[in-house]
């Protein structure tokens, strides 16, 4: 088959969905692959290595007149609108092409009216069941855990202090306490990243399994007096709660967040906005020279202040909010999302060529569009196509569950 890799044009962005290694593994099972010209020139990887790895280089309707074509951001993806026209790219696909990466469809649904339009069928792999048969083509877990590892370096370089403990002529130095709420792939990288610098990590979720992975990479679980009884859905995931829940959430953190001298902030639901988690209050009860990191931004962010990728102060406490934490490393990010999406479409092409009907659920559960119509149960819901359905989390079959 011919598959395309085309540059990422979305703001900001600086991945590339398939590196020059995956390109020769696609070669190697028979399929033609053909990249835009400089598509992973900011992921480190030049055109010279794409070709030497076995793939043409071709212009961007080249690239989108494959039967296969593999993006980080499906045209027209979640938030990222500011381009001009950003289903531009459709016009130059062909109704039968198939169209894999990331849409964050929950969250924006909107957007895959226009790709159901174009005819072309497109998979969104953050939709992927967290089922161990799809662990090496989960893209949300890898690029979760470089969120995790820069925000937790983004807070150390903002703040005023060093990470771990000195003692030197001079005095000893205290380490830093770090904080980090949500502790699910990118909390526990944080967590993780941030012991390594030599922090004191501080660590909580409302889901009582993540105490023991807290623990298991050296963070102190956070007690609080919280009734969390409904906190964790059959799937798995965080399941949204009443704002009174917040605001008592926030009450009982605030003693936590003002002793901490980085906050690094993960709690997110998925298809939903994320939790406001820090007020403005207590981004001013914190110490001068203090820094949040809200890697939780691009859903709306954890704490009240944040402004989309900007650094503000606020009595002297940075609060730092970017959208898109993966794109500061991008040659690691870019290698592990290329071997998640080569693995993804390996899967779906198999040995007879992609499988669009199939009812495996790594298939089956990412499929958003089909022949001119959206098929993906939940996301139908959520744009009044079907009766509604609420539960807004991708489906995990219990018995599949890891
Ligand atoms: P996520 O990115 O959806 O959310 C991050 C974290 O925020 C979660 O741990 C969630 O419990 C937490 N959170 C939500 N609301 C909160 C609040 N009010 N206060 C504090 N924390 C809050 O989570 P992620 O990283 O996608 O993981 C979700 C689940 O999927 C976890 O149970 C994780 O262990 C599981 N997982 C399973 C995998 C598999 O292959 N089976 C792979 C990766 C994750």
């Amino acid at each position: 088959m011919h598959i395309g890799v085309p540059r990422e044009v979305v703001p900001g962005e600086t991945r590339v969905a398939v590196t020059p290694n995956e390109v020769r593994s696609l070669a190697d099972d028979g399929h033609q692959v053909v990249v835009e010209h400089s598509a992973g020139e900011r992921a480190g990887h030049a055109d010279s290595e794409y070709v030497a790895a076995g793939a043409a280089l071709a212009t961007r309707a080249d690239v989108f007149a494959a039967d296969i074509i593999l993006h980080v951001h499906l045209p027209g993806a979640g938030r990222i609108t500011s381009a001009p026209d950003p289903f531009h790219d459709l016009r130059m696909t062909r109704p039968s092409a198939v169209l894999i990466g990331l849409a964050n469809p929950l969250s924006h649904p909107e957007p895959v009216r226009q790709l159901a339009e174009h005819g072309v069928s497109a998979f969104s792999l953050d939709l992927l069941p967290r089922i161990t048969r799809a662990q090496a083509m989960d893209v949300l877990s890898s690029q979760s855990s470089v969120v995790g590892y820069r925000a937790a370096v983004l807070g150390a370089e903002r703040l005023n202090k060093m990470l771990p403990m000195m003692t030197t002529a001079a005095g000893t130095i205290a380490p830093a306490r770090v904080l980090v709420l949500g502790a699910g792939v990118a909390g526990l990288q944080a967590i993780a990243t941030a012991r390594r610098m030599g922090a004191v990590v501080h660590a909580y979720d409302i889901r009582a399994a993540a105490r023991e992975q807290v623990e298991s990479v050296g963070g102190v679980f956070v007690e609080l007096p919280l009734d969390t009884s409904s906190a964790e859905g059959d799937n798995g995931y965080a399941q949204a709660q009443q704002e009174e829940f917040y605001a008592r959430q926030r009450e009982v953190l605030g003693k936590e967040v003002a002793a901490a001298d980085i906050v690094v902030a993960t709690a997110q639901v998925p298809g939903k906005p994320a939790p406001v988690l820090i007020s403005e209050d207590m981004v001013r009860a914190m110490r001068p020279g203090s820094v949040v990191v809200d890697a939780a931004a691009a859903q709306g962010g954890n704490c009240a202040l944040s402004v989309p990728d900007e650094a503000i102060e606020v009595s002297g406490v940075w609060v730092i909010a970017p959208t898109n934490l993966a794109a500061g490393a991008a040659a690691h990010a870019s290698r592990l999302f290329g071997r998640n999406i080569t693995n993804f479409t390996r899967h779906l092409i198999g040995n007879d060529g992609p499988q669009l009907t199939s009812e495996d659920p790594i298939i089956r559960d990412t499929l958003l569009t089909r022949d001119g119509r959206i098929v993906h149960t939940r996301l139908r819901s959520l744009l009044g196509l079907d009766s509604l359905d609420t539960a807004g989390a991708p489906h995990v079959a219990p018995a599949e569950r890891n």
